[in-house]
């Protein structure tokens, strides 16, 4: 078990006698500041009276991960996990309650290392999926891999807990195509999936972050692509009909379309956004739209043909003449505050409840929602194959999004996002309300320790919203056997079950 006591002196000494003194950034040096906001996405978690750590230590080898977590251990310092940064409630790098802690930082860990004649890759967690995109076509064209869009998340934390994104209606989340990874676990031992045995890796590949130790790299499978891809984006204003669209959208996009083709819809300003991925061509695309979706009117002229390397680009707000190159840029803009949950949906929610649900849309402090169709490949997963429960019978994800500018000076979450979360209770999946663990949300739940273990019952409230009350159990179990003593914990993180109840 950990020391209560702050022993942080000699934690910091332990590190150095495996981590090069350059590797670790503590609160005295100058460049502290810099280094911890260095792949933050929202500057909430930033706001004076935040829980920091003691140092950041940015390894450049598996042994300064490990040599971490064993100095973590010896000293009673826990260590939080960050690749990417783009956790929602900022737990990678900061803490809700007052606690001595160390973030270990893998952005200097981010190589992709493609072979071609297999179609797989190693990836290391510390790249972005953007970086990933990049590696991978350019080593070769025909090949990509099905993750987020934003192209700055990373890869450790967004394949721990699934990656939707717009080919998983053809190929499926992102750990759907996860063949193997190297973790290092709370007893400083580095592990693949051969070591780490059935459980372990199973946990891995979207039991969430943090909780089962930290994931150094990831062997994928790569999914193939054509040369050129087609992407559209189209409007509907409500008097052109947005609100039919939108209610014929639901059951279309999941189920009669196409797997090659993903429309999500992105409403705000009382206006509901038709973003689209293709993997074909427009002359191929356009007999599609015109059958099966007519009310879109979509046209030639909507059609824009490319590669799928910039169609990454063009769907995260790029244009088809923006360089891929940006798609290695990992600076992220700290000008906007967010906050964000999720919801599923099984039923079509009804045109008439839709009538009601746009207004929430419109006027200051409102935000957007996202709707990711599922169906096809991701929906036809057995709900046990990964902790990822949301699968036969989701029409689609909700992502409500509330932002708002670091200018108003306070990072108070408005009430915009409870009251329409609230409002839309009765539309969306029940018993329980499912949530999608890579947008997380500390409002469906925080840990409770006692007998300084995460509870199993205080877990289960966010947990089975997150993976279902099945796989909930088989990650807590699995936690059991692999960290006991709860090395690995934040305020979400699956509690350890050891013995049966
Ligand atoms: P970060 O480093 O903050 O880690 C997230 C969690 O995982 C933390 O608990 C952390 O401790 C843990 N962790 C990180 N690295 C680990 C490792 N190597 N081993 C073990 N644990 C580790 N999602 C999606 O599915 N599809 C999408 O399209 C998008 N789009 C999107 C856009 C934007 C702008 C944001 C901010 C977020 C998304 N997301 C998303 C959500 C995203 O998948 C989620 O936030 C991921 O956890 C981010 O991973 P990072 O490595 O960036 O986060």
């Amino acid at each position: 078990p950990l020391s209560s006591a702050d022993s942080s002196g000699e934690f910091l000494q332990c590190l150095a006698a495996g981590v090069p003194s350059q590797l670790v950034v503590t609160r005295g040096s100058s460049s502290f500041a810099s280094v911890l906001a260095s792949s933050v996405r929202n500057p909430r978690f930033l706001a004076p009276g935040t829980v920091r750590p003691l140092c950041v230590v940015t390894p450049t080898n598996a042994s300064h991960v490990q040599a971490a977590v064993l100095c973590g251990r010896r000293h009673g310092v826990r260590l939080r996990v960050r690749s990417g940064g783009h956790d929602y409630e900022g737990l990678s790098f900061r803490s809700v309650r007052q606690e001595v802690f160390a973030v270990v930082d893998l952005a200097g860990l981010r190589s992709v290392r493609v072979n071609r004649r297999a179609a797989t890759a190693w990836v290391d967690s510390g790249a972005t999926v953007g970086e990933m995109y990049y590696a991978v076509a350019k080593a070769d064209a025909g090949l990509a891999f099905p993750a987020g869009l934003c192209p700055t998340i990373g890869v450790g934390g967004h394949f721990s807990g699934g990656g939707i994104g717009m080919m998983m209606r053809k190929y499926g989340l992102s750990v759907d195509n996860v063949l193997d990874a190297m973790v290092v676990d709370a007893n400083g031992r580095l592990l693949d999936k051969k070591a780490m045995g059935r459980d372990y890796f199973w946990a891995l590949r979207g039991g969430g972050g943090e909780s089962f130790g930290i994931v150094l790299s990831w062997k994928v499978r790569l999914v193939a692509v054509p040369r050129t891809v087609t992407v559209f984006n189209i409007q509907k204003t409500l008097a052109q009909g947005a609100v039919d669209a939108v209610t014929k959208w639901q059951t279309l996009a999941p189920a009669a379309l196409p797997d090659e083709l993903t429309i999500r819809v992105v409403v705000q300003n009382k206006q509901a956004l038709f973003q689209s991925l293709y993997l074909g061509t427009c002359d191929q695309l356009l007999p599609v739209m015109g059958s099966r979706f007519p009310e879109l009117g979509m046209a030639r002229a909507d059609c824009r043909e490319m590669s799928w390397l910039q169609s990454m680009v063009y769907i995260n707000g790029g244009t088809s003449s923006t360089p891929v190159e940006v798609l290695l840029n990992r600076t992220t803009s700290l000008s906007v505050y967010t906050k964000n949950k999720s919801d599923y949906v099984k039923q079509a929610i009804p045109s008439a409840s839709w009538e009601r649900i746009f207004p929430w849309f419109d006027g200051a402090g409102a935000g957007l929602i996202i709707l990711e169709p599922h169906g096809g490949k991701v929906g036809s997963i057995a709900d046990g194959d990964t902790p990822y429960p949301h699968r036969s019978g989701v029409l689609y994800n909700i992502q409500y999004v509330a932002f708002w500018p670091v200018t108003t000076a306070t990072p108070a979450v408005p009430d915009w996002i409870k009251n329409v979360h609230a409002f839309m209770e009765p539309f969306v999946t029940s018993n329980p309300r499912e949530a999608y663990v890579n947008y997380r949300d500390l409002d469906i739940g925080e840990n409770a320790v006692a007998g300084g273990v995460t509870s199993y019952e205080s877990g289960r409230v966010w947990g089975e919203k997150y993976f279902g009350a099945a796989n909930f159990r088989r990650l807590a179990l699995t936690k059991g056997k692999v960290d006991a003593g709860d090395y690995f914990r934040n305020e979400q993180s699956i509690p350890p079950l050891v013995s049966i109840k």
